[in-house]
């Protein structure tokens, strides 16, 4: 093993997954202002959001979902959005009611909820921690006030870390997002940028590559060249540094994008990379539902308000519940599994599929050094593997 080599699997943690779990994830749709590179389902509305109305909605959605899924225990819920501190602690306190009517709750739960650091306050908090969460994600982005305001971001860096105090002190578990490979960032920039976050870190951080999705603001000014995100190899460099400087701070990668101390990992997000059942509530969510032996993809009504007039119609917002075929749960377990460092039990693979993995393809990946097989019978994609992670996954599962 080279030295390189060594380094780059001391970036990574081995998490393991634990068998079955079931999370139920919840959108709020609303941000103060859009950002103009993302493209999640949120929207920016003058008039005063009706929560009490939000809450009957949500509570129909539950009940309704529930109805078809007896028998569970929620291991998480994760409030994502938009900017889900923008609910009023009630709100948000009166959900959680709404799922545990339904399914036992574990006693080990894991209840996130997403703060943008212009909406973050401390009783707003103590609120939210009273109401059940025991987990927070700020959306800090950057530590550079050029930077933040490129990036549309209504805080400044002092804000951001401000609300990562105000998120440490209140709760146990937080984490912090960062978007990097920014345009003309250097990898000095981030290496520095990147060390004086670590320092605010508690067990977890998300770190983003920009990616310029389409029909945002960043997409108009790409195609125009106003804006230049980081070429391939600066954001290989980038990524690189990354893994380096997170593992050096015992935040190793347990994601292509996420790194945690070890048991610090975001079980939620853990569920949908293992493939478990987890149900969508609220609009535009997505679930995954194991129901009589069928895998149900499903999804709901994007726009905020034809959502609210669905659920109070019908008492659900479901748009599509597609029965996925074996090939198809098998290729989304392969992407979602070898995103994470801990990789993909081959045998559940085969359950899956009905049919092993090709031998060849993963000699050949092997050979390449792209992917490896971790006793017993797990296979994992190499740091060398991530950067092209989607080329690895089409070769195996094609
Ligand atoms: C749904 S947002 C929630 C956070 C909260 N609304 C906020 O912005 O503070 C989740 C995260 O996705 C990341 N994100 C959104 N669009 C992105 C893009 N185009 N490229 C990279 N990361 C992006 C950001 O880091 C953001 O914090
Ligand atoms: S990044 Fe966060 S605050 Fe900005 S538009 Fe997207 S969801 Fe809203």
């Amino acid at each position: 093993m080279s030295a390189a080599d060594y380094s780059a699997s001391a970036a990574r943690t081995d998490s393991h997954d634990d068998g079955p779990a079931f999370g139920v994830y919840v959108h709020w749709p609303f941000c103060l202002s859009k950002c103009p590179y993302c493209d999640f389902n949120s929207h920016v509305r003058r008039e005063q959001i009706d929560e009490a109305r939000w809450v009957r909605s949500f509570t129909a959605e539950i009940a309704s979902t529930a109805s078809r899924l007896s028998g569970r225990v929620v291991s998480t819920i994760f409030f994502g959005g938009g900017t889900p501190s923008l609910m009023q602690p009630k709100t948000v306190a009166a959900v959680i009611d709404a799922i545990a009517s339904h399914w036992p709750i574990a006693p080990d739960v894991e209840i996130t909820l997403e703060a943008n650091p212009t909406s973050v306050e401390a009783e707003r908090f103590r609120g939210y921690r009273a109401a059940g969460v025991n987990r927070v994600s700020l959306g800090v982005q950057a530590l550079d006030d050029r930077a933040l305001a490129a990036l549309g971001r209504t805080h400044s860096a002092r804000e951001a870390l401000d609300a990562v105090g105000v998120a440490r002190a209140v709760f146990d578990r937080y984490s912090f997002d960062l978007i990097y490979a920014r345009p003309d960032q250097t990898s000095e920039q981030w290496s520095r940028e990147l060390r004086s976050a670590l320092v605010e870190a508690g067990e977890h951080v998300s770190l983003y590559q920009l990616t310029i999705e389409p029909e945002t603001p960043f997409a108009a000014l790409h195609a125009v060249g106003k804006l230049r995100p980081a070429d391939e190899n600066t954001a290989r460099i980038l990524y690189d540094v990354t893994q380096e400087i997170c593992a050096a701070h015992g935040l190793p990668a347990y994601e292509i994008s996420n790194h945690a101390r070890p048991g610090g990992e975001c079980r939620h997000n853990l569920i949908y990379w293992r493939a478990h059942e987890y149900a969508g509530i609220g609009p535009g969510a997505h679930g995954r539902l194991d129901i009589a032996g069928e895998r149900h993809a499903t999804a709901t009504e994007k726009r905020p308000e034809t959502w609210l007039a669905r659920v109070e119609k019908d008492g659900h917002g479901l748009v599509a519940d597609e029965i996925l075929t074996s090939a198809e749960t098998a290729d989304e377990f392969l992407l979602m599994g070898l995103r994470l460092a801990e990789g993909i039990d081959a045998t559940r693979y085969t359950q899956i599929a009905g049919r092993p993995l090709e031998p060849d393809r993963i000699a050949m990946l092997r050979q390449h050094g792209l992917i490896e097989v971790t006793p017993p019978g797990r296979l994992r994609v190499t740091l060398s593997g991530f950067p092209v992670l989607d080329a690895v996954v089409a070769d195996l599962a094609a």
